[in-house]
């Protein structure tokens, strides 16, 4: 099927399907004015905020703020693709899916790729069935046992034993008839450099598979018995395996982790087998050290709003510390909720949950401490403070970390901390804080200037702006002959909420590609989170007798509420300034008055 002919058809479902009657089925509704109004299937709630516009196909609720078009409820309400949404709707409405054309070249891979996963779960059945039924997995099991690894678990993770030889596994593939080309593909043997013929990748290890969110084996990760290098031999990358996109365990874990809205990242295998062997079933592992963003993903999705929460218990020796800060930056760039689980004496998860047990465990995940916190425990561990070296080497840590932190109550109450246990005076601290992000300014010119007005000035987007810019956005949509009008006098970058700056870029670009944006096709490439807001604007109730006029005025409130913010920054600059002695203070004062006359020429239009 051609991209156009599916477009065509999910617009064909969406403008034909009576939105009303499919959310009915999940939720009851009443016609209450225009709209249609129920309790939000996606929280709890008794009084119905929950709310169903018929005219424009979208739901939204004023309780949980989430919302979106009848593909985005059914993805969330069933959990499912939008491509499953797609076929369910078209099941609903009793239309049959066009069926898609694939090209010769898709064909190919897509039956590599089936034959890829088959041959890995043969693989797994192979090594299962090594340990457990053959006279080579002896040592295996008495490996295992000793490591305190019962049955039960051996079972529930297909653990297996890859037999001590050059070619057991190969040997028996090719007699069942499997291709030689397949097993150098999924990485389960290696080509000999002499001969045509080929060998087992793994070899006298334990072997741990790999699976992906819908439990299929895409690899597997062998552990030798004794202190031989590499420890753990993994599967290369094929075609169904790439290390970033998978996280060891989700394929049990994700349920349980969306159930309690939080996930713990372990590094190892072993971290993941003896949790979920003690009860604690919550836990994923990065394979090796590098966490990716698409590992962040995986665990993310599992929420609306992205609100699952995400604790690192990584080993606590220095390569695990440097890799929990890495972690931690990347998610946070994302958006997402992190913590660090603390593991005393050096131990790894695996061991301290043996030596310690489960709840002692649990009582580690709830005194899990956040980023700021974790980073100046790092400085505190990694630096010898008992003399006053040591204690400014500390501070010098700190500082850069408490200056780029934007919770200015938070900060205060670390620096209080802080030096009591360094016994330093609190403003020798701040002052250095303070030197910090005057020096970067230097460097970055504008950027930390900013952040110093942050620490005072709170940033969220003022409550006219929020409504201008929604207002702006719904008359778009009403009228799209505004749309080149309001391009060339609203600058995007001016837009100060993400979702509304996604929405109006989104409607810009269309238009400038002759897109028809009435028609909602346009919504379907919006993320979730704006496609909520945008289901928010079409709901509001809006008057207007000019409608020109009304786009101006939301134009001009817009840029009131900047340039006062602009404003404020800049005297805020330049009090600090002329309190530090630096004779720049005069210039930031000129640059306020300059934005004033601004302010004071706008309210005169
Ligand atoms: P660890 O060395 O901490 O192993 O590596 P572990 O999981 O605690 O295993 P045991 O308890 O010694 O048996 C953590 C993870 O890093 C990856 C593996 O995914 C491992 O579980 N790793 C480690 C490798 O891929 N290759 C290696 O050689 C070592
Ligand atoms: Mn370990």
């Amino acid at each position: 099927m051609k991209d156009a002919v599916y477009d065509e058809f999910i617009d064909r479902l969406r403008s034909e399907c009576d939105i009303v009657s499919i959310l009915s089925d999940y939720v009851p509704l009443k016609k209450k004015g225009k709209n249609y109004w129920g309790c939000c299937p996606f929280h709890h709630e008794n009084t119905p905020s929950f709310s169903v516009t018929t005219e424009k196909g979208f739901y939204y609720c004023f309780g949980c703020q989430s919302g979106g078009n009848v593909f985005n409820f059914l993805m969330k309400i069933e959990n499912i693709s939008f491509f499953d949404a797609v076929k369910m709707l078209a099941q609903k409405m009793n239309i049959p899916v066009p069926q898609k054309e694939r090209t010769a070249q898709e064909l190919t891979r897509e039956r590599e790729i089936t034959k890829l996963y088959r041959v890995n779960e043969m693989a797994r059945d192979f090594f299962y069935a090594c340990l457990t039924k053959t006279a080579y997995g002896k040592t295996a099991q008495e490996y295992l046992q000793g490591r305190g690894i019962t049955i039960e678990m051996i079972e529930s993770f297909k653990i297996g034993f890859a037999p001590p030889a050059w070619d057991k596994l190969v040997q028996a593939f090719l007699g069942r008839g499997v291709e030689q080309d397949l097993l150098l593909k999924a990485g389960l043997a290696v080509q000999r450099n002499s001969s045509e013929g080929v060998y087992d990748r793994f070899r006298n290890r334990i072997m741990f598979p790999i699976s992906d969110v819908r439990g299929r084996i895409v690899g597997f990760g062998g552990r030798v018995m004794d202190e031989s290098q590499p420890k753990y031999l993994n599967s290369p990358e094929t075609l169904v395996f790439n290390k970033r996109h998978i996280l060891f365990g989700f394929d049990t874990a994700h349920k349980f982790i969306k159930e309690c809205g939080q996930a713990i990242v372990v590094e190892g295998y072993m971290d993941v087998i003896t949790a979920h062997a003690f009860g604690i079933k919550n836990v994923v592992a990065s394979l090796g050290t590098a966490f990716s963003p698409e590992q962040g993903n995986l665990m993310l999705r599992l929420s609306r709003d992205h609100a699952i929460e995400i604790l690192f218990a990584y080993d606590s020796d220095s390569a695990g510390q440097n890799a929990t800060s890495r972690a931690l930056s990347i998610l946070r760039n994302m958006g997402a909720n992190v913590r660090v689980v603390l593991i005393p004496d050096g131990k790894d998860p695996d061991a301290f949950i043996r030596k310690h047990g489960a709840e002692a465990f649990k009582v580690l995940i709830k005194d899990a401490v956040d980023f700021l916190e974790y980073q100046i425990k790092q400085a505190f561990d990694t630096t010898d403070h008992s003399n006053l070296e040591g204690k400014v080497a500390v501070v010098s840590k700190i500082v850069p970390v408490l200056g780029a932190a934007n919770n200015a109550v938070e900060v205060n109450a670390h620096i209080a901390r802080i030096s009591q246990a360094l016994s330093i005076d609190e403003s020798a601290i701040r002052s250095e804080v303070r030197k910090f992000l005057f020096q970067n300014k230097k460097d970055k010119n504008v950027k930390v200037g900013k952040n110093i007005s942050n620490i005072i000035v709170a940033r969220t987007p003022s409550v006219a702006t929020e409504q201008a810019e929604r207002h702006i956005i719904r008359l778009m949509c009403e009228d799209r002959s505004l749309i080149s009008h309001i391009q060339t006098n609203l600058p995007v970058e001016e837009i100060q909420g993400e979702q509304r700056r996604e929405i109006i870029e989104l409607i810009f670009n269309e238009y400038n590609m002759g897109k028809n944006i009435v028609d909602n096709a346009w919504t379907m490439s919006l993320s979730e989170a704006a496609n909520a807001e945008l289901s928010l604007i079409m709901l509001i109730d809006i008057q207007y007798n000019d409608i020109v006029k009304m786009v101006d005025d939301c134009i001009k409130s817009m840029r009131l509420t900047k340039l006062k913010g602009l404003y404020e920054q800049h005297r805020l600059r330049a009090d600090e300034l002329q309190r530090m002695g630096d004779d720049r203070f005069l210039q930031e004062l000129a640059e306020s008055q300059r934005i004033n006359n601004e302010i004071n020429k706008l309210h005169y239009l």
